[in-house]
């Protein structure tokens, strides 16, 4: 069996309306200052257990992430300055996967020097001396448990991880109810991600029986669950199975990780600045018709997790899997060409040359992936 390393938050507690917990986990751990990371659309959702908060006598500072995509290294550089002066002893993360990337860095970050361009990579991070608390509000990046953050470089314009035990959470507060005001388009786009993340790490390279168990439960309950959600938003039970599944997919990141979907992902969004899941959601079907010969006897597990009637044949699974993977991401309402979303042709060897970049997550695939082969993947779905 090969070796991976499996690291979880110190602590978890997931359930609905579990979101307030945070007050008293904060003050048994004797935290007095507390900068609040959240987004717009969250913050009604916050204000009784900030009011509680500060009943208790903690001091918070309440920081609104504006950007209207996801984090830059720029805007990374002007929160923190802005938690730095507050001097706090915890960052309380409350958002989607952008929100919580800032606060996971934050924490590692706003009492230090180091420039954020010295930290991208595995391993960059010596300490953290701040407490980080998160709480997801979509269900798709998982990176309330994994010890993954994502900026775009606003240096050059591509997507980079700081992967590092100190970007996991002292606290993760699943709350499934933050999801039930995510509109029916975020929930498919971060939803599919939470597939990518669970299916990227079946099919890859470093694949182990252990994450295999969250990988394909993952699968399971995205399949099962995300066109409930997205057809009606207040669908508890398809909201609390897609938390799980986002969960589940964060947990096989920080072991085994993604592999070619992600990797081609950030030649579209690093270019287009388009969504992540979106991204993902595009690239998930035809790269894994690109991987299939590689890991034809994954997908019979698959269709047996999703449902589907099992075949002796793999190549058949194979079919049916990625089939069923397209028609769910179509009746969600995601586009299925990038035609379809205005990115020009021309941009495709600019956007290979981002891919081949990836090297962290190219080197995962099951199937060597060559620069010709991302010019072919993405015209296949132009
Ligand atoms: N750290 C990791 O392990 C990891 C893994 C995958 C992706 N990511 C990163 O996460 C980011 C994407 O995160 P995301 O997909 O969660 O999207 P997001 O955080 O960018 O949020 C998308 C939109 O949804 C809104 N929103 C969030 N919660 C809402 C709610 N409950 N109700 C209404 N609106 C709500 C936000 O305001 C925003 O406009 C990317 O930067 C990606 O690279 C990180
Ligand atoms: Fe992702």
């Amino acid at each position: 069996m090969n070796q991976v390393e499996i690291m979880t938050p110190k602590k978890v507690l997931i359930g609905s309306d579990c979101f307030q917990s945070w007050v008293d986990e904060a003050l048994q751990s004797s935290i007095k200052k507390v900068v609040v990371l959240s987004v717009g659309p969250i913050w009604p959702m916050l204000e009784a257990s900030l009011q509680l908060a500060a009943d208790k006598g903690l001091k918070l500072k309440k920081i609104d992430y504006t950007l209207p995509g996801e984090p830059t290294t720029e805007y990374f550089d002007v929160l923190r300055k802005e938690a730095a002066s507050f001097r706090p002893d915890l960052i309380l993360g409350v958002g989607g996967g952008s929100v919580l990337d800032v606060a996971k860095l934050l924490a590692a970050l706003c009492d230090r020097k180091t420039p954020i361009s010295k930290c991208f990579g595995k391993g960059m991070l010596d300490k953290r001396s701040i407490a980080l608390y998160c709480a997801p509000t979509t269900a798709g990046t998982g990176s309330e448990v994994s010890p993954n953050a994502i900026l775009l470089d606003s240096n050059d314009g591509e997507k980079k991880g700081i992967i590092s035990p100190y970007l996991l959470p002292d606290c993760t507060l699943i709350d499934p109810m933050f999801t039930l005001s995510l509109p029916a388009k975020i929930t498919a786009e971060t939803g599919m991600d939470a597939l990518c993340h669970c299916v990227e790490a079946f099919i890859n390279k470093n694949a182990h029986p252990f994450v295999d168990t969250y990988a394909l439960r993952g699968i399971g309950l995205v399949c099962k669950n995300l066109l409930k959600a997205c057809r009606d938003g207040r669908n508890k039970p398809a909201r609390e199975a897609l938390a799980m599944a986002s969960m589940m997919g964060g947990l096989c990141l920080g072991p085994v990780n993604t592999c070619g979907v992600h990797a081609l992902s950030y030649g579209l969004a690093g270019k287009y600045h388009m969504s992540h899941g979106l991204a993902n959601a595009l690239l998930l079907p035809e790269v894994l018709r690109f991987n299939k010969p590689a890991c034809l006897a994954r997908f019979g597990a698959m269709a047996k997790e999703i449902g589907l009637p099992y075949r002796y044949d793999n190549q058949q699974n194979a079919d049916a899997v990625i089939e069923y993977i397209q028609q769910l991401s179509a009746q969600c309402g995601i586009p299925q060409h990038l035609s379809e979303i205005g990115i020009k042709k021309e941009d495709i060897p600019e956007m290979a040359d981002m891919a081949m970049n990836v090297t962290r997550l190219l080197c995962n695939n099951p199937r060597e992936i060559t620069r010709e082969d991302v010019i072919t993947i993405y015209e296949n779905i132009y």
